[in-house]
């Protein structure tokens, strides 16, 4: 997961990574306060999870506290690439003299960690990696060593830095390699590493990502996975399916899809996709697998999510019992109704259910029986298709 640039920076305050101090913020007045506490002056710098922040005008200089409240109005609400800003960070401005990069990330082609170090910094570094390629320094770290006093010197002096900088950019790299392997980061960026006018070395923007298979041993990192509160349709409804635990990827149609295996889905997504083109051209409007226990909770979940997605003009259930038997999925899709009508949820969508394998004959019954005017069952995962993609184009 990655983080929100004000996250990396207390991550690299935690491992005395030199920063500058920042507060975040969520409305334009609360600036006030801060720039005064920061010291009359700050840098407003939008917190979203993509790059290329301060092309889009999401950086900003803020001289005193009502220019930072001024600026932090601007920036608030902004859109930048798909990502609307909901909270901006304050920050101490740095005298910057030089601007340079840094980082560490797994290397997977070559099965090893990899440093990158550029003084050309600042810039995009995949411009730099594209046009200037001998200004990027690249050198393989091994996990076991990690990296040693020497190890950062080497990628120090490979990136060329400046010989009086060479202590304290080794330094920050040992200080960058704690958070890389303490926090089980798969990317620790820092662009730009810049150099004041008074010759400190400092992290002015960083970039880190976190590994999740890590997260049993990383309790801390629960919380900064709780602060994700990224908006945008798409990023919302990603970020409540993750928290009920669900494997939702959310696309552009409007057939919404439930589905017991990835394999499954995918195949699901295809006939859809294919059944939709006799339809007015829908398409299925996500990815959702509910994987084997599908339970009335799990698909009161599922069809939760699918269901407050505007988006979606009808559903497509698309069921094979192993081991999960049909009837318990028949049940669990019954009570799902009932579950989400009792909580006040509008359920108005059609529902084309294809349930097939162990106990199929069982779970088709209980369906008929429960007799739902917005169920309908289909036998077939062709036939089924068909009907959820007509029913979307309606
Ligand atoms: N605290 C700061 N003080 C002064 N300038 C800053 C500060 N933070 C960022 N900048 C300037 O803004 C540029 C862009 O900011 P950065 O944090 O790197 O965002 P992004 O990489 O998303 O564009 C930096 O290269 C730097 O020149
Ligand atoms: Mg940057």
């Amino acid at each position: 997961m990655d983080l929100f640039e004000y996250q990396a920076r207390d991550i690299f305050a935690k491992h005395d990574v030199p920063v500058l101090a920042g507060e975040v913020i969520e409305t334009p007045e609360a600036a006030r306060e801060v720039t005064e506490r920061l010291g009359g002056r700050a840098v407003v710098k939008a917190q979203v999870k993509t790059g290329g922040r301060g092309k889009a005008g999401g950086v900003k200089l803020a001289s005193d506290p009502a220019d930072a409240v001024e600026k932090a109005g601007q920036i608030l609400g902004m859109d930048i690439k798909g990502h609307t800003v909901q909270r901006v960070m304050l920050a101490q401005t740095a005298d910057i003299a030089e601007e340079y990069y840094v980082s560490f990330l797994l290397d997977r082609t070559n099965r090893t960690f990899l440093a990158m170090a550029s003084v050309e910094g600042g810039v995009e570094i995949e411009e730099v990696a594209a046009t200037k390629p001998e200004a990027l320094a690249k050198i393989p770290v091994d996990a076991i060593e990690g990296v040693t006093e020497a190890k950062a010197r080497e990628i120090a002096e490979a990136a060329k830095f400046p010989a009086e900088l060479i202590d304290q950019i080794a330094n920050v790299l040992i200080k960058l390699w704690d958070v890389f392997i303490k926090e089980d980061a798969l990317l620790v960026e820092v662009n730009p590493l810049v150099k004041t006018g008074e010759g400190k070395v400092i992290a002015l923007d960083g970039k880190v990502s976190l590994d999740e298979n890590a997260d049993f041993r990383q309790p801390d990192h629960e919380a900064l996975e709780a602060a994700d509160n990224q908006s945008g349709a798409a990023a919302e409804l990603e970020a409540a399916a993750k928290a009920k635990g669900l494997n939702y990827v959310k696309l552009d149609g409007q057939v919404g899809i439930i589905g017991n295996g990835a394999g499954l889905v995918m195949s699901t997504l295809d006939v859809v996709a294919y059944a939709g083109e006799k339809h007015s051209n829908v398409k299925p409007a996500n990815f959702l697998d509910i994987g084997g226990g599908a339970s009335a909770e799990v698909m009161a979940n599922g069809l939760e999510i699918i269901l407050g997605d505007p988006d979606v003009k009808s559903v497509f259930v698309n069921v094979f019992g192993g081991i999960t038997a049909c009837d318990a999925v028949a049940n669990g899709i019954v009570q799902a109704m009932e579950l989400l009508k009792s909580k006040g949820e509008d359920v108005n969508k059609p529902l084309v259910v294809r349930l097939d394998g162990n106990n199929a004959e069982l779970g088709r019954k209980i369906l008929t029986d429960a007799a739902h005017p917005l169920v309908q069952q289909v036998d077939t995962m062709d036939g089924a298709a068909d009907k959820a993609a007509e029913l979307a184009a309606k």
